[in-house]
């Protein structure tokens, strides 16, 4: 078809009815919902390759543009499109779009060029959208100059991808001029912005998929990496195998563009262009019609026809990316070789970054035996570093031997920058020389000798090889529907508060620290300031701002089986939680190789460090119980203090740490939640994790996880608590080897008085050692649904203490009903009646309290659980 004819024809049919998103009368295969084509600076509207260029001077979206100027470039352009004029201020300005919720393309388009007395190499400013920041200090020269298309001289063009959550109706975009010493006439700029919806699932990940099709992380053996709805991405690269580019008119209906990938490829290789145009592609839900325009799956690059030449060579390509992002990299394939018909006769190695990450990849294999199937595979590419290096990402393929055919193929690469915890974007202008002040190393003769260490501090006296396992902590987060409001910490997601959409980071997002100050505080890793360490590597201690302010340095060491997946989650969400007994974040640190993350500092360790094996004086019964308490509010506002429920899944003694006040704080989560955001319905690949002697039976025995699991181990640090013994211990005779079994038996026999820490003897009220007892043993319910919820734990713990101080007026009388204030946060004391431990059934059926587990709480679940498959691998 003559693409003259269409274009004219849609211009015609914009002409009349220009507010039809012009793509909906195009035979495209998905048409957006949303299309707005902004050409900035412009007063009048114009149609150009069938987009509906609206400009920026009637229209609403300039919500603040004080001082802003709409000029025509003194060069003028040839090339067509938003160029012809641009909006120019030396103070911020901002477009608010009305949109739905969902994902969208934001697309910037710069000419770089001077307007009036705008100098071109004077323009550098940052742009973000919504939480994220697109672009930071953006020099728009540098990086015009650095851009090699000879077709498109000082045009710039980025795209990114970002979704909107329900309920936010509004994505403003603003620019904002850098201001700094050298360059004090900086102004920010902008041509043309497009936003465009996408499918929900193109590139974010479906929940409800199989998890099979999730993104794999590259080089970790560790569970996917679903893409949440909450990261957005840039593309950094969408490159089809061809000789031509494919233009954004016609792609499926998102007004992407296909580059060729020629640039890229290293090695020698074969084109084939326009394969079996006479074959209909067969698209399935997996990869719909709309993933990528037909032709792409057309055309594909392979090694060659001679398989013994390509036996001895990988066909690669290399792309180059900013380091200290992840990346999702997505492979497209499809199979329409005439001579490869059946699995197995074409099967080839994938690598990425020298990482092999498929051995088997069989295209007719993984298309059910089908040609003509569209496949897309995705990886996630975890490239740690200083945000100042260029680096390239390598894709190699090799024919596998015990293939027919000794070649390999592929039709498209896409790969996105994903953003960093902050919410940042953004990577070095091209001209901009590392910093080289390497900070000054106190004592840096010193080595660090890491690992060859013992262990100091943690887990002394741990039953052999749950060190390891101990030492994984787990977080799950199960989204649900509620509103809890809480008195402190609750901080929002700096995502939807950041008001003023200033450049800066959000700060109430964690601090990034250079491997430099962590290095200074540290005493570059000096074995002399480890307070701990095990499978993840070891806890410094360290000082940070001149020595000011004592912080815990956990470095994951290189190998750590906690990928970095983990490591960015633990980020991301231990920065939105702050309560009194929760440790908090500090920072971190993702650079040279190194996952670091700063907490702070607990002077008096860890409460297990204070029960047994220990040389410290013993804690009072009274501090005992006001720790539990405290651990209890810390686990309270886990479950349900914040939008999403999180399961702890590692609690135990060795977890809960203590500051000098004595104030406890739980700790050591979030290194390998699992649960996606936003991904309720769905079950989770992982492994049961935990520490034995802490575990659920529900958990291990059924794979069944919900918040009770971590009543149970709650209760176990209760018997802990009281016992001033290990959970497990294997010389002790057999019926006291299991503390629960043992402190199940005596409190049945009504001699619970036996297991009370020797330390104790005497410090206990009876009533208040049979209460606490009763506690105990209601969170240790084989049945998670009759254990009580975290809730009703602090409250019966605070009548426990009552009890002991003597202070029963009024506790007994309160009649039948449970009655305390709504925010067991505060530490008022309340009153409360406990049902007995034989009658617990009365535990789960009395209340049905905003924030408690019943049943009905999980109704957004399936089976009520998480469900989790076993790792053979274990971890
Ligand atoms: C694309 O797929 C959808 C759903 O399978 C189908 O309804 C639609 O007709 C297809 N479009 C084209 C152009 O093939
Ligand atoms: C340009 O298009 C917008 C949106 O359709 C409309 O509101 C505006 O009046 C148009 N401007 C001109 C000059 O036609
Ligand atoms: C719109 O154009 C008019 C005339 O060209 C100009 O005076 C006015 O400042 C422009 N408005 C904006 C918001 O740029
Ligand atoms: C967008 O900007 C407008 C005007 O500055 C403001 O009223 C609105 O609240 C902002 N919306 C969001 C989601 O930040
Ligand atoms: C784009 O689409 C037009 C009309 O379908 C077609 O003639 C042209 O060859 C296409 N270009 C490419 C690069 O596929
Ligand atoms: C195939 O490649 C091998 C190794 O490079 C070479 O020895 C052989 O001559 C080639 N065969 C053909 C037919 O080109
Ligand atoms: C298929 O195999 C035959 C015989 O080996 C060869 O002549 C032909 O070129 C091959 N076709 C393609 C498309 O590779
Ligand atoms: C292909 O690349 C992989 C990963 O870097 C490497 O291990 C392998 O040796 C390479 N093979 C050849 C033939 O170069
Ligand atoms: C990336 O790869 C290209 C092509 O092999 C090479 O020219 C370039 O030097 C590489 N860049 C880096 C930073 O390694």
């Amino acid at each position: 078809m003559d693409t003259n004819c269409i274009r004219i024809a849609l211009g015609t049919i914009l002409l009349i009815l220009p507010c039809l998103p012009f793509l909906s009368i195009a035979e495209v295969i998905y048409p957006p919902l949303e299309l707005f084509s902004i050409s900035c600076g412009s007063s009048t509207n114009f149609t150009l390759d069938g987009r509906n260029w609206i400009g920026d001077n009637n229209s609403k979206l300039l919500s603040e543009s004080q001082g802003s100027v709409a000029a025509p470039p003194n060069t003028p352009t040839t090339i067509q499109g938003p160029y012809t004029y641009a909006r120019l201020s030396h103070s911020k300005f901002t477009y608010s779009f009305s949109l739905k919720a969902g994902p969208k393309f934001v697309r910037l388009f710069f000419y770089s060029v001077s307007y009036q007395s705008f100098d071109r190499t004077k323009a550098c400013f940052s742009v973000t959208a919504g939480p994220y920041t697109l672009l930071r200090d953006f020099d728009a020269s540098l990086n015009a100059d650095a851009d090699d298309d000879p077709g498109q001289p000082d045009i710039l063009f980025r795209e990114y991808c970002i979704n909107l959550e329900d309920g936010q109706k509004q994505l403003n975009i603003t620019f904002i001029p850098s201001k700094t010493s050298q360059n004090p006439d900086s102004y920010a700029f902008i041509n043309g912005i497009e936003i465009v919806s996408l499918p929900p699932f193109l590139y974010y990940t479906n929940p409800d998929d199989d998890i099979t099709g999730w993104p794999q992380p590259v080089g970790l053996n560790t569970n996917p990496f679903p893409i949440e709805n909450n990261y957005a991405m840039e593309t950094k690269y969408r490159l089809r195998v061809g000789d031509q580019q494919i233009p954004a008119l016609n792609d499926t209906g998102m007004l992407r563009s296909w580059d060729v990938d020629s640039k890229y490829v290293t090695t020698q290789s074969v084109l084939s262009l326009d394969i079996a145009t006479g074959i209909k592609l067969r698209f399935t839900k997996k990869t719909p019609n709309y993933t990528a325009p037909d032709t792409v799956y057309r055309s594909v690059r392979n090694m060659g026809s001679n398989g013994t030449f390509n036996m001895g060579f990988n066909l690669t390509w290399q792309l180059p990316i900013d380091s200290g992002f992840n990346y999702l990299l997505r492979l497209h394939f499809c199979q329409l070789d005439p001579n490869i018909s059946r699995p197995g006769d074409q099967s080839f190695f994938i690598y990425v970054q020298d990482q092999l990450v498929e051995d088997w990849a069989d295209i007719i294999g993984w298309s059910d035996k089908q040609k003509g199937v569209p496949v897309v595979k995705q990886y996630v590419v975890l490239i740690p570093g200083n945000e100042q290096e260029t680096l390239n990402l390598s894709l190699k393929m090799h024919p596998n031997p015990h293939s027919l055919a000794k070649d390999a193929q592929i039709n498209a690469i896409e790969l996105f920058k994903i953003n960093d915890p902050t919410g940042n974007l953004a990577g070095p202008n091209p001209d901009s020389h590392p910093k080289t002040s390497e900070f000054p190393l106190p004592n840096s003769n010193k080595k660090s000798k890491g690992s060859t260490r013992t262990l100091i501090a943690a887990g002394a006296g741990a039953v052999s090889g749950v060190v390891m396992l101990s030492l994984i902590v787990a977080f799950f987060l199960i989204k649900r529907k509620k509103n809890v409001a809480v008195d402190e910490g609750s901080n929002k997601k700096g995502g939807t508060s950041r008001g003023d959409g200033s450049s800066s980071l959000p700060t109430n997002i964690c601090r990034k620290f250079s491997i430099a100050e962590i290095r200074a505080a540290t005493n570059n890793f000096d074995e002399l300031f480890v307070v701990g360490l095990g499978g993840f590597g070891n806890v410094y201690k360290g000082y940070i701002d001149d020595g000011s302010t004592r912080v815990a340095i956990k470095r994951l060491k290189a190998d750590s089986r906690q990928g970095a997946q983990e490591f960015m989650n633990e980020i991301e969400m231990l920065s939105q939680l702050r309560y009194l007994h929760l440790v908090s974040l500090v920072g971190y640190c993702y650079e040279s190789n190194e996952m670091i993350l700063v907490y702070d500092f607990m002077d008096r360790g860890s409460l297990r460090e204070h029960l047994y094996d220990t040389d410290k004086p013993s804690l009072s019964w009274k501090q005992r119980l006001q720790i539990c308490i405290g651990v209890g509010r810390g686990l309270h506002y886990l479950h349900t203090g914040t939008k999403d429920v999180i399961i702890h899944r590692d609690v135990k003694s060795a977890n809960i740490l203590l500051d000098e006040k004595w104030v406890a704080k739980v700790s050591d989560f979030g290194l390998s939640r699992i649960g996606p955001t936003g991904i309720s319905r769905t079950h989770v690949n992982t492994q049961v994790k935990g520490s034995i002697g802490y575990l659920d039976p529900e958990y291990y025995k059924r794979d069944r996880l919900t918040v009770k699991s971590d009543v149970y181990s709650f209760g176990v640090v209760l018997l802990e608590v009281l016992s001033g013994r290990q959970p497990l211990l294997h010389w002790e005779e057999k019926q006291r080897m299991s503390l629960v079994k043992w402190a199940k038996h005596c409190y049945e026999k009504g001699i619970l008085s036996e297991i009370v820490d020797p330390e104790l003897k005497g410090q206990i009220v009876p009533q208040c050692l049979h209460k606490f007892g009763e506690v105990a043993l209601s969170c240790l319910l084989e049945d998670g649904t009759q254990r009580p919820s975290m809730k009703d734990i602090v409250g019966m713990l605070e009548l426990v203490l009552q009890l002991q101080e003597g202070d029963v007026n009024g506790v007994m009388e309160s009649g039948g009903d449970y009655e305390y204030g709504d925010d067991v946060f505060s530490s008022s004391h309340n009153s409360v009646h406990v049902s007995d431990y034989s009658k617990s059934t009365g535990l789960s059926t009395t209340r049905d309290g905003d924030r408690s587990y019943g049943s009905n709480d999980f109704v957004l679940i399936p089976d009520d659980v998480f469900s989790e498959i076993k790792d053979p691998n274990g971890r």
